[in-house]
């Protein structure tokens, strides 16, 4: 096996991609190093034709900037001394967006910029949220709750793909679940590697890209790790093949998501939690599923995570059976009273399907919710731990 970088963190300043050119990522050269997201070039399609639109003298400053440092050529003039280039102002970041906003921009031939739209400036804000940086090591967060069919592992792969389009570090899912996990069913599958291959595997491991063959891959660049499909493995992977799992992923990834499965007393429970830095629970919009992610978060407080589940964020699938419109606020106040926050995660029928989920088909409204989550986790975690 080839070896690779051990750093979870991508370098800075190289070339920007989009989170759909990021399927490039190349398992064997794990080209994956080499990309870095550039969260303000995610947008809507409308927004990203708007952009494509408008052109300026940007190669012109390319090329003279290259010219900086070159030996032998002739001296710069004082000129070359622009604001862009003394105070690292971008002049395409100038470039406002919205369309009424371009076109003054471009009609006053660059004289009036009135600045983003107000959509503009809200979706560049959440990206700041969604892509604060952390110093170094990896964070856990955990999505579970006792009940089965509510929507973890479909709240996990969301949650997953929103973070991973945006940072420019590595995201990965881990699926822990006892019960025969399905959360590589919702990504393209690209190994039938599992968890229990890395535990086997782990020897030969020497870095990411050796870690790599071993996950599958989303074209928003979220990796997955798949749980065994045969119940008997499945059930036999214990507190020490998580640990050795987690350490694994804690060395090349960012942040590490885990599908926790139905239950909180399970083997894999405890060191997911010793490890946790974040918390997400779901529930389903039903009064039974409520109280079973309310008595979810009694028992996590009770067994010594009380300040875990006081940072914790609920995902209320308001796509359950039973989901009762008019009780939703009542659910959502109660759990406010209780975690860090509460996000609504409407019905989609993309994520009905319960198969792959592409990130582009899924209505505005769940990727919003899902960015709104992914936000709320960042700041979850960096409050607890710092960046
Ligand atoms: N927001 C949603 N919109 C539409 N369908 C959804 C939504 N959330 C979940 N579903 C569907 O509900 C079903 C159960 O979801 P999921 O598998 O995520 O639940 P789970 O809690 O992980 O289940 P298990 O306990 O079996 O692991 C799936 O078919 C999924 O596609
Ligand atoms: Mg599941």
């Amino acid at each position: 096996m080839a070896s690779g970088s051990d750093s979870p963190d991508t370098p800075k300043g190289k070339k920007a991609v989009r989170g759909s050119e990021a399927e490039t990522v190349d398992e064997e050269s794990g080209v994956l190093e080499e990309e870095t997201v550039d969260p303000s070039a995610f947008d809507s399609d409308e927004q990203e034709r708007e952009s494509i639109a408008v052109d300026t003298s940007v190669g012109d400053q390319d090329t003279l900037y290259q010219r900086r440092g070159e030996k032998g050529t002739v001296p710069e003039p004082a000129a070359m001394l622009t604001d862009d280039r003394l105070l690292g102002v971008d002049k395409k970041s100038k470039r406002p967006e919205g369309f009424w906003q371009r076109f003054l921009y471009e009609i006053s031939f660059h004289l009036i910029n009135v600045g983003d739209s107000r959509k503009a400036r809200e979706r560049k804000a959440l990206d700041r949220r969604i892509a604060t940086s952390f110093d170094s090591g990896a964070r856990f967060v955990p999505v579970l709750t006792r009940k089965g069919g509510v929507g973890k592992t479909t709240i996990t792969t969301l949650l997953g793909m929103a973070l991973a389009r945006t940072r420019e570090d590595r995201v990965i899912a881990v699926d822990a679940n006892p019960d025969r996990g399905t959360l590589a069913e919702r990504i393209p599958k690209s190994t039938p590697a599992t968890v229990r291959d890395v535990v086997n595997l782990v020897a030969g491991i020497h870095g990411f890209t050796d870690f790599t063959e071993l996950v599958s891959k989303d074209k928003t660049r979220l990796h997955v790790l798949a749980s065994d499909t045969d119940p008997q493995l499945s059930e036999a992977f214990d507190e020490d093949d998580y640990n050795v799992v987690a350490d694994q992923a804690g060395r090349y990834y960012s942040i590490v998501l885990t599908d926790c499965g139905t239950g909180v007393v399970h083997s894999v429970m405890k060191p997911t939690l010793e490890r946790a830095d974040g918390l997400v629970i779901v529930s389903g919009g039903s009064v039974d599923e409520a109280k079973l992610a309310s008595e979810t978060l009694t028992w996590l407080e009770v067994n010594g995570h009380a300040d875990l589940v006081k940072n914790a964020i609920v995902a209320l699938n308001t796509a359950t059976q039973g989901t009762n419109v008019v009780k939703l606020e009542e659910i959502e106040t109660h759990f406010a009273s209780r975690v860090r926050d509460v996000v609504r995660i409407p019905y989609d029928p993309v994520l009905a399907a319960g198969s792959v989920i592409d990130w582009d088909k899924l209505s505005p409204v769940t990727r919003e919710a899902a960015r709104g989550l992914a936000a709320l986790v960042v700041e979850g975690v960096v409050e607890r731990r710092g960046t």
